[in-house]
């Protein structure tokens, strides 16, 4: 069937309807069909800090950040006038030719607010791209092909970060992924002693909070034990901060807390400042110079957009940002207010499993249906229907913004811009409150997704 007849005639371009009917038809329309299952389907038109609105004009308050992409806020205004200046000065950009001052300025930022060590960056326009570098730095450093990673972690969605998760649902379409990649458990030293041992893999990849993984931090010293075991073993360290840096956590890295040297890095999401993509694998100089020193090699983490202007430009001012409002800081004061408040929640509401995280990235996971449920219910929808309608009620009825984590769909991940305001986080947990009181146990979110999903209902 020509579903061109569905797309609504040009006069109504900009209603929700019309950018739904385009993905529908030209883009993807299975993720359609799952925003409009749960009344996700808005079409956003405006955003400032934490705020959003719609085409309809109704106003949002914003508690996913783009999950860890705005943590500035949205469309900062020093970051929009940057970039203004920047487009107007008519300089270069993408030569691919040169050497652009910018590039090596942001370089020698993120140098300066990790580790003396990571003193090469190799730039990349997403997460899984500074991935890609890093497993490409570490095999041709260690000359071994192995790759070592957790269990529940997310690295992105290239053949070679899957290879690293290794979850049948997200990879068992994609392969053969990349050989010789295994995991271990999450914050297991003895585990990744075993495996280091008899896999001699060229790089250990962790995250230091699971963020899709249902935001569990690793346990204290975990990292500080996987430097030395992997130093011991001579393979490499590298440190997913894609989610977790920039201030989320509370501290500018969340490596900050445990003392330890990755042999990389990862940084990405919010160095973009929410507008310009850019990531970036930074390195020391060891792993570097075995990787991609010489005329042939220096070209071995190339890619044509990397260090395009804007996104260097995007990627310091977001730095400046950080620095001058001292957003870490206040991810921890905030996020230790909201933490308290969470868990007087929890003490109150019994279908609260546990909530958990730091700084500004936090995670409510709720307790799974059991009795006669459990037997009828198939687990996918046992374990992530609670946290949809919860999710979905919060937007509906209240106007506030967050999703499940994508590998713990029981868990309801709350990472707000970390500009969010006290006012704005009370609100929050009133409002959650007022859901929960409303489904006081799984059974009851589940019965309301089959009256709406299914007898096309309301939750
Ligand atoms: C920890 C982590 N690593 C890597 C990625 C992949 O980043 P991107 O989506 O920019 O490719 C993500 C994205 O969510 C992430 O959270």
């Amino acid at each position: 069937m020509n579903s061109a007849a569905a797309i609504p005639p040009p006069s109504a371009a900009g209603t929700r309807q019309s950018a739904h009917a385009l993905w529908r038809r030209f883009v993807n329309p299975d993720y359609v069909k799952l925003l409009e299952a749960f009344d996700f389907g808005r079409r956003f038109t405006w955003a400032q800090g934490t705020r959003l609105r719609d085409d309809e004009g109704r106003e949002y308050t914003d508690f996913l950040a783009g999950y860890g992409v705005h943590n500035v806020g949205h469309n900062h205004p020093r970051l929009v006038a940057r970039l203004r200046e920047a487009l107007a000065s008519g300089e270069p950009s993408m030569l691919n030719v040169d050497a652009p001052l910018a590039a090596g300025r942001l370089a020698e930022r993120l140098n300066a607010l990790t580790h003396p060590d990571l003193c090469r960056a190799a730039f990349a326009s997403s997460g899984a791209e500074a991935v890609e570098i890093a497993i490409k730095a570490a095999r041709a450093a260690t000359r071994r092909p192995g790759l070592l990673a957790c269990a529940g972690a997310y690295h992105g969605l290239t053949t070679g970060a899957l290879a690293l998760q290794q979850e049948p649902a997200h990879t068992r379409a994609f392969g053969p992924l990349l050989p010789g990649a295994e995991q271990v458990p999450f914050g297991d030293t003895a585990a990744l002693e075993e495996a280091c041992a008899r896999l001699q893999p060229a790089a250990f990849f962790v995250e230091p909070v699971q963020g899709e993984g249902g935001i569990r931090a690793a346990p204290p010293g975990y990292l500080e034990a996987a430097g030395r075991i992997c130093r011991a073993g001579g393979c490499l360290l590298v440190v997913d901060e894609i989610q977790t840096g920039l201030g989320r956590t509370g501290a500018d890295f969340a490596t900050d807390f445990d003392r330890v040297a990755p042999d990389i890095l990862l940084v990405g999401k919010a160095l973009s400042g929410g507008l310009v993509p850019v990531a970036a694998a930074l390195m020391n100089a060891r792993t570097w110079s075995r990787a991609f020193s010489g005329p042939e090699r220096c070209h071995g983490c190339a890619s044509t957009f990397a260090a395009g202007r804007l996104a260097m430009v995007a990627g310091l001012e977001t730095l400046n940002v950080l620095q001058e409002e001292d957003l870490a800081a206040r991810a921890r004061a905030q996020g230790g207010w909201f933490l308290d408040r969470l868990q007087d929640l929890a003490r109150r509401h019994p279908v609260i499993r546990s909530v958990r995280g730091c700084g500004l990235f936090l995670g409510i996971e709720f307790q799974p249906a059991s009795g006669w449920l459990s037997k009828v219910v198939p687990r996918w929808a046992r374990q992530q229907l609670f946290t949809q309608v919860v999710a979905a009620v919060l937007l509906r009825d209240h106007g506030l913004l967050t999703q499940a984590c994508g590998r713990a769909p029981a868990v309801l991940r709350i990472e707000p811009p970390l500009v969010i305001t006290r006012a704005e986080i009370d609100g929050f947990v009133a409002a959650l409150d007022q859901v929960l009181a409303g489904y006081p146990s799984p059974g009851s979110a589940i019965a309301a997704a089959f009256r709406k999903t299914i007898l096309k209902g309301d939750l």
